[in-house]
Protein backbone atom coordinates (compact mmCIF):
# COMPACT_ATOMS: atom_id res chain seq x y z
CA UNK A 1 0.00 0.00 0.00
CA UNK A 2 1.03 3.37 -0.79
CA UNK A 3 1.84 5.42 2.58
CA UNK A 4 0.50 9.16 2.29
CA UNK A 5 2.67 10.33 5.44
CA UNK A 6 5.80 9.76 6.06
CA UNK A 7 7.26 7.65 8.79
CA UNK A 8 10.86 8.30 8.96
CA UNK A 9 10.15 11.85 10.40
CA UNK A 10 9.75 14.04 13.43
CA UNK A 11 5.75 15.00 13.87
CA UNK A 12 4.87 17.57 16.42
CA UNK A 13 2.50 16.81 19.20
CA UNK A 14 2.18 19.93 21.00
CA UNK A 15 3.56 22.37 23.49
CA UNK A 16 5.29 20.87 26.07
CA UNK A 17 2.59 22.49 28.23
CA UNK A 18 0.28 20.31 26.96
CA UNK A 19 1.00 17.33 28.66
CA UNK A 20 1.00 17.46 32.61
CA UNK A 21 2.32 14.99 34.96
CA UNK A 22 -1.28 14.52 36.46
CA UNK A 23 -3.00 11.28 37.15
CA UNK A 24 -5.48 12.48 34.38
CA UNK A 25 -2.77 13.60 31.95
CA UNK A 26 -3.19 10.80 29.41
CA UNK A 27 -2.72 12.98 25.84
CA UNK A 28 -4.08 11.36 22.37
CA UNK A 29 -2.83 12.39 19.25
CA UNK A 30 -3.66 11.33 15.86
CA UNK A 31 -0.59 11.50 13.91
CA UNK A 32 -0.55 10.78 10.40
CA UNK A 33 -3.50 8.29 11.11
CA UNK A 34 -2.34 6.43 13.80
CA UNK A 35 -3.59 6.98 17.42
CA UNK A 36 -0.54 8.28 20.14
CA UNK A 37 -0.96 8.40 23.96
CA UNK A 38 1.42 10.50 25.55
CA UNK A 39 2.18 10.95 28.93
CA UNK A 40 4.91 12.01 31.62
CA UNK A 41 7.00 9.87 33.89
CA UNK A 42 8.33 10.50 37.37
CA UNK A 43 11.51 12.52 35.82
CA UNK A 44 9.51 14.46 33.84
CA UNK A 45 10.44 12.47 30.58
CA UNK A 46 7.50 11.96 28.03
CA UNK A 47 6.32 8.17 27.34
CA UNK A 48 4.51 7.90 23.22
CA UNK A 49 3.12 5.11 22.29
CA UNK A 50 0.47 3.92 20.26
CA UNK A 51 -2.77 3.94 22.20
CA UNK A 52 -4.04 0.64 21.80
CA UNK A 53 -3.58 -2.52 24.04
CA UNK A 54 -2.46 -5.18 21.98
CA UNK A 55 -5.44 -7.19 24.01
CA UNK A 56 -8.12 -6.09 22.40
CA UNK A 57 -7.60 -2.73 21.23
CA UNK A 58 -9.06 -1.09 23.75
CA UNK A 59 -7.42 2.95 24.00
CA UNK A 60 -4.84 3.20 26.77
CA UNK A 61 -5.90 6.49 27.29
CA UNK A 62 -8.94 5.08 28.80
CA UNK A 63 -6.69 3.74 31.08
CA UNK A 64 -4.86 4.08 34.56
CA UNK A 65 -1.08 5.88 35.56
CA UNK A 66 0.63 3.78 37.74
CA UNK A 67 4.01 5.18 38.64
CA UNK A 68 5.72 5.50 35.33
CA UNK A 69 3.45 2.78 33.99
CA UNK A 70 -0.27 2.83 31.92
CA UNK A 71 -2.96 0.15 33.53
CA UNK A 72 -5.53 -1.14 30.56
CA UNK A 73 -8.76 -0.54 32.36
CA UNK A 74 -10.34 -2.96 29.98
CA UNK A 75 -9.21 -6.74 31.87
CA UNK A 76 -6.03 -5.01 33.55
CA UNK A 77 -2.65 -5.75 31.71
CA UNK A 78 0.45 -3.39 32.79
CA UNK A 79 2.95 -1.51 30.62
CA UNK A 80 5.86 0.27 31.18
CA UNK A 81 7.05 3.16 29.17
CA UNK A 82 9.26 0.92 26.79
CA UNK A 83 5.68 -0.79 25.98
CA UNK A 84 6.45 -3.66 27.52
CA UNK A 85 3.58 -5.54 29.11
CA UNK A 86 5.17 -6.26 33.07
CA UNK A 87 1.54 -7.90 34.37
CA UNK A 88 -1.34 -9.85 33.26
CA UNK A 89 -3.87 -10.33 35.87
CA UNK A 90 -4.22 -13.93 36.76
CA UNK A 91 -1.20 -15.52 34.58
CA UNK A 92 2.18 -15.83 36.08
CA UNK A 93 3.98 -14.97 32.93
CA UNK A 94 3.09 -12.72 30.49
CA UNK A 95 3.21 -13.26 26.51
CA UNK A 96 6.14 -12.44 24.70
CA UNK A 97 4.30 -10.82 21.99
CA UNK A 98 1.87 -8.61 25.10
CA UNK A 99 3.88 -5.03 23.98
CA UNK A 100 2.72 -1.61 22.86
CA UNK A 101 4.88 -0.22 20.29
CA UNK A 102 6.79 2.86 21.86
CA UNK A 103 7.92 5.89 20.04
CA UNK A 104 11.05 8.15 20.04
CA UNK A 105 10.04 11.62 21.61
CA UNK A 106 12.10 14.57 21.81
CA UNK A 107 11.71 18.14 23.90
CA UNK A 108 12.68 21.10 21.85
CA UNK A 109 11.77 24.53 22.14
CA UNK A 110 9.16 23.88 24.13
CA UNK A 111 7.64 21.58 21.10
CA UNK A 112 7.36 17.64 21.57
CA UNK A 113 8.60 15.57 18.77
CA UNK A 114 7.16 11.97 17.85
CA UNK A 115 9.29 10.05 15.78
CA UNK A 116 6.93 7.77 13.85
CA UNK A 117 9.51 5.51 12.32
CA UNK A 118 11.90 3.17 12.99
CA UNK A 119 13.67 4.51 16.14
CA UNK A 120 16.93 3.44 15.37
CA UNK A 121 16.53 6.34 12.47
CA UNK A 122 15.54 8.80 14.74
CA UNK A 123 17.74 11.44 14.51
CA UNK A 124 17.16 14.35 16.95
CA UNK A 125 19.36 16.42 14.34
CA UNK A 126 16.46 16.32 11.55
CA UNK A 127 14.05 18.47 14.20
CA UNK A 128 13.67 21.95 12.87
CA UNK A 129 15.37 24.79 14.66
CA UNK A 130 12.98 27.03 15.84
CA UNK A 131 12.59 29.70 18.25
CA UNK A 132 10.41 28.19 21.34
CA UNK A 133 8.72 30.41 24.13
CA UNK A 134 11.02 29.91 27.04
CA UNK A 135 13.81 31.02 24.77
CA UNK A 136 14.68 34.22 26.94
CA UNK A 137 16.06 36.82 23.84
CA UNK A 138 12.08 36.40 22.85
CA UNK A 139 8.73 37.30 23.76
CA UNK A 140 6.46 34.98 21.85
CA UNK A 141 2.98 33.57 22.21
CA UNK A 142 1.65 30.35 21.72
CA UNK A 143 -1.61 29.27 20.05
CA UNK A 144 -2.88 25.59 17.98
CA UNK A 145 -5.66 25.22 15.89
CA UNK A 146 -7.50 22.16 14.27
CA UNK A 147 -7.92 22.76 10.33
CA UNK A 148 -10.23 20.15 8.43
CA UNK A 149 -7.36 19.75 5.23
CA UNK A 150 -5.07 17.37 3.79
CA UNK A 151 -1.34 18.35 5.01
CA UNK A 152 -0.28 18.72 1.46
CA UNK A 153 -2.84 21.87 1.37
CA UNK A 154 -1.77 23.97 4.25
CA UNK A 155 1.85 22.56 2.33
CA UNK A 156 0.66 24.75 -0.24
CA UNK A 157 -0.72 27.64 1.67
CA UNK A 158 2.37 28.23 3.60
CA UNK A 159 4.53 27.38 0.75
CA UNK A 160 3.01 30.59 -1.00
CA UNK A 161 2.90 33.71 0.67
CA UNK A 162 0.98 35.54 -2.07
CA UNK A 163 -2.17 34.36 -0.45
CA UNK A 164 -1.13 37.07 2.07
CA UNK A 165 -2.85 40.12 -0.05
CA UNK A 166 -5.95 38.36 -0.23
CA UNK A 167 -6.81 35.66 2.06
CA UNK A 168 -5.42 38.05 4.94
CA UNK A 169 -6.23 41.61 3.83
CA UNK A 170 -7.84 42.60 7.19
CA UNK A 171 -5.21 41.08 9.27
CA UNK A 172 -1.90 40.73 7.75
CA UNK A 173 -2.17 42.21 4.23
CA UNK A 174 -3.64 45.44 3.84
CA UNK A 175 -1.83 45.60 0.58
CA UNK A 176 -1.79 43.67 -2.72
CA UNK A 177 2.34 43.95 -2.81
CA UNK A 178 2.59 39.77 -1.69
CA UNK A 179 0.38 38.93 -4.44
CA UNK A 180 3.31 40.12 -6.86
CA UNK A 181 6.17 38.90 -5.39
CA UNK A 182 7.92 35.76 -6.97
CA UNK A 183 10.55 34.68 -4.44
CA UNK A 184 13.10 32.04 -5.27
CA UNK A 185 12.73 28.99 -3.50
CA UNK A 186 16.02 26.61 -2.63
CA UNK A 187 15.70 23.09 -2.21
CA UNK A 188 17.08 21.38 0.67
CA UNK A 189 17.60 17.45 1.60
CA UNK A 190 14.09 17.75 4.00
CA UNK A 191 12.46 20.98 2.65
CA UNK A 192 12.94 24.44 1.03
CA UNK A 193 14.64 27.87 2.26
CA UNK A 194 13.43 31.17 0.75
CA UNK A 195 14.40 34.86 1.58
CA UNK A 196 12.73 37.39 -0.01
CA UNK A 197 12.38 41.33 0.81
CA UNK A 198 8.70 42.92 0.52
CA UNK A 199 9.59 46.47 -0.57
CA UNK A 200 8.05 49.93 0.47
CA UNK A 201 4.61 48.51 1.80
CA UNK A 202 2.36 50.30 4.30
CA UNK A 203 1.74 48.21 7.42
CA UNK A 204 -0.27 45.68 7.69
CA UNK A 205 -4.03 45.97 8.57
CA UNK A 206 -3.64 44.96 12.09
CA UNK A 207 -1.24 47.63 12.52
CA UNK A 208 -2.31 50.34 10.28
CA UNK A 209 -3.46 52.25 13.06
CA UNK A 210 0.04 52.67 14.81
CA UNK A 211 1.33 54.69 12.12
CA UNK A 212 0.93 57.85 9.75
CA UNK A 213 -1.03 56.79 6.36
CA UNK A 214 2.24 57.47 4.18
CA UNK A 215 4.22 55.15 6.61
CA UNK A 216 6.04 52.53 4.23
CA UNK A 217 8.57 49.36 5.64
CA UNK A 218 10.66 46.85 4.04
CA UNK A 219 9.33 43.19 5.35
CA UNK A 220 12.83 41.00 4.88
CA UNK A 221 11.42 37.37 4.82
CA UNK A 222 13.20 34.28 5.88
CA UNK A 223 11.31 30.95 5.59
CA UNK A 224 12.41 27.50 6.79
CA UNK A 225 10.09 25.08 5.78
CA UNK A 226 10.63 20.98 6.20
CA UNK A 227 8.73 17.61 6.11
CA UNK A 228 6.11 17.30 7.18
CA UNK A 229 4.99 20.29 7.22
CA UNK A 230 6.72 22.68 9.84
CA UNK A 231 7.14 26.45 8.53
CA UNK A 232 9.86 28.37 10.53
CA UNK A 233 9.56 32.47 9.66
CA UNK A 234 11.57 35.31 10.57
CA UNK A 235 10.01 38.45 9.66
CA UNK A 236 11.69 41.92 10.10
CA UNK A 237 10.29 45.07 9.60
CA UNK A 238 12.40 47.96 8.82
CA UNK A 239 11.92 51.29 7.91
CA UNK A 240 11.11 51.78 3.75
CA UNK A 241 14.92 52.08 2.73
CA UNK A 242 16.19 52.71 -1.27
CA UNK A 243 17.89 49.49 -1.76
CA UNK A 244 15.85 47.84 -5.11
CA UNK A 245 17.45 44.14 -4.58
CA UNK A 246 18.91 42.39 -2.52
CA UNK A 247 18.14 42.56 1.56
CA UNK A 248 16.77 46.14 2.39
CA UNK A 249 19.32 48.72 3.75
CA UNK A 250 16.17 50.51 6.18
CA UNK A 251 16.63 50.70 9.97
CA UNK A 252 15.46 47.56 11.92
CA UNK A 253 12.04 48.45 13.65
CA UNK A 254 10.88 45.06 15.09
CA UNK A 255 12.27 41.64 14.30
CA UNK A 256 10.08 39.12 14.85
CA UNK A 257 10.08 35.30 14.47
CA UNK A 258 7.29 32.48 14.44
CA UNK A 259 7.66 28.83 14.37
CA UNK A 260 4.46 26.78 13.33
CA UNK A 261 4.46 23.33 12.99
CA UNK A 262 1.81 21.12 11.00
CA UNK A 263 1.18 17.62 11.97
CA UNK A 264 -1.56 15.37 9.64
CA UNK A 265 -3.82 13.89 11.81
CA UNK A 266 -5.07 11.69 9.23
CA UNK A 267 -6.06 12.34 5.13
CA UNK A 268 -8.24 15.29 6.38
CA UNK A 269 -7.65 17.07 9.42
CA UNK A 270 -4.61 18.71 10.74
CA UNK A 271 -2.98 20.28 14.07
CA UNK A 272 -1.49 23.24 13.87
CA UNK A 273 0.86 24.42 16.43
CA UNK A 274 2.69 28.59 16.43
CA UNK A 275 3.41 30.92 18.09
CA UNK A 276 4.77 34.67 16.81
CA UNK A 277 6.73 37.10 18.77
CA UNK A 278 9.16 39.57 19.00
CA UNK A 279 12.88 39.82 20.04
CA UNK A 280 13.24 41.15 23.20
CA UNK A 281 15.83 43.81 22.16
CA UNK A 282 12.90 45.08 19.77
CA UNK A 283 10.09 44.81 21.71
CA UNK A 284 7.38 47.48 22.09
CA UNK A 285 4.92 47.30 25.14
CA UNK A 286 1.72 45.56 24.20
CA UNK A 287 2.85 44.53 20.53
CA UNK A 288 3.26 40.60 20.73
CA UNK A 289 -0.95 40.44 22.16
CA UNK A 290 -1.81 42.64 19.49
CA UNK A 291 0.54 40.61 16.85
CA UNK A 292 -1.08 36.94 18.76
CA UNK A 293 -4.69 38.28 18.48
CA UNK A 294 -3.91 38.95 14.71
CA UNK A 295 -2.01 36.25 14.14
CA UNK A 296 -4.95 34.11 15.22
CA UNK A 297 -7.41 36.20 14.13
CA UNK A 298 -5.71 35.23 10.07
CA UNK A 299 -5.55 31.74 11.08
CA UNK A 300 -9.02 31.51 11.10
CA UNK A 301 -9.11 33.05 7.78
CA UNK A 302 -6.97 30.60 7.07
CA UNK A 303 -8.75 27.73 8.06
CA UNK A 304 -12.60 29.14 6.39
CA UNK A 305 -10.64 28.75 3.00
CA UNK A 306 -8.59 25.74 3.31
CA UNK A 307 -11.59 24.15 4.51
CA UNK A 308 -13.78 25.79 1.63
CA UNK A 309 -11.21 24.94 -0.56
CA UNK A 310 -10.87 20.86 0.93
CA UNK A 311 -15.03 21.34 0.59
CA UNK A 312 -14.46 21.47 -3.43
CA UNK A 313 -11.97 19.12 -3.75
CA UNK A 314 -13.98 16.64 -2.66
CA UNK A 315 -17.43 17.51 -4.68
CA UNK A 316 -14.64 17.89 -7.81
CA UNK A 317 -11.79 15.16 -7.53
CA UNK A 318 -11.35 15.05 -10.74
CA UNK A 319 -11.24 18.47 -11.61
CA UNK A 320 -8.28 20.08 -13.50
CA UNK A 321 -6.27 22.40 -11.42
CA UNK A 322 -4.55 24.92 -13.63
CA UNK A 323 -0.81 26.14 -12.21
CA UNK A 324 -0.07 29.93 -11.75
CA UNK A 325 3.12 31.57 -11.17
CA UNK A 326 2.57 31.46 -7.21
CA UNK A 327 2.50 27.56 -7.16
CA UNK A 328 6.38 27.63 -7.56
CA UNK A 329 7.19 27.26 -3.64
CA UNK A 330 4.40 24.42 -2.70
CA UNK A 331 5.77 22.51 -5.64
CA UNK A 332 9.15 22.88 -4.70
CA UNK A 333 7.94 21.84 -0.93
CA UNK A 334 5.82 18.81 -2.55
CA UNK A 335 8.44 17.88 -4.93
CA UNK A 336 10.74 16.62 -1.76
CA UNK A 337 7.84 15.72 0.33
CA UNK A 338 6.71 13.21 -2.37
CA UNK A 339 10.39 12.29 -3.67
CA UNK A 340 11.15 10.79 0.75
CA UNK A 341 7.89 9.71 0.43
CA UNK A 342 8.52 7.64 -3.00
CA UNK A 343 11.76 6.49 -1.08
CA UNK A 344 9.85 5.21 2.06
CA UNK A 345 7.36 3.27 -0.41
CA UNK A 346 10.23 1.63 -2.31
CA UNK A 347 12.08 0.37 0.44
CA UNK A 348 8.60 -1.26 2.04
CA UNK A 349 8.05 -2.67 -1.05
CA UNK A 350 11.30 -3.96 -1.14
CA UNK A 351 11.52 -5.46 2.27
CA UNK A 352 7.92 -6.89 1.93
CA UNK A 353 9.33 -8.75 -1.16
CA UNK A 354 12.05 -10.09 0.23
CA UNK A 355 9.58 -11.80 2.90
S1 LIG B 1 -8.05 -4.80 26.04
FE1 LIG B 1 -6.46 -4.16 27.36
S2 LIG B 1 -6.33 -5.70 28.84
FE2 LIG B 1 -7.89 -6.36 27.50
FE1 LIG C 1 -2.25 32.35 5.64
Amino acid sequence: MTETFLKNAWYCAGWDSDIGIGAKDLVVRKIAGRPILLYRKLDGGIVAMEDRCPHRSAPLSLGRKEQDSIRCMYHGMLFGPDGKCSHVPGMATVPDDARVPSLPVVERDNWVWVWMGDPAKADADLICEAIGPGNPDWILKTNKIQIKTNYRQEIQNLADLSHVSWVHEMTFGGTEDWGYIKPKHNVTPRGIETRYCVRQVPAPAFAKHLFPEDARFDIQVHVRMSVPCNFILSFAVHEAGDATSGPTNGRLLLDTFSSQAVTPRDDDSIDYYFSWGTSKATYIPGIVDLMHTANMEAFLEDKRMLEGQRERMLEFPNAPLVDIVHDAGPGRMLFVLDKLLQEENEAAAAREAAQ
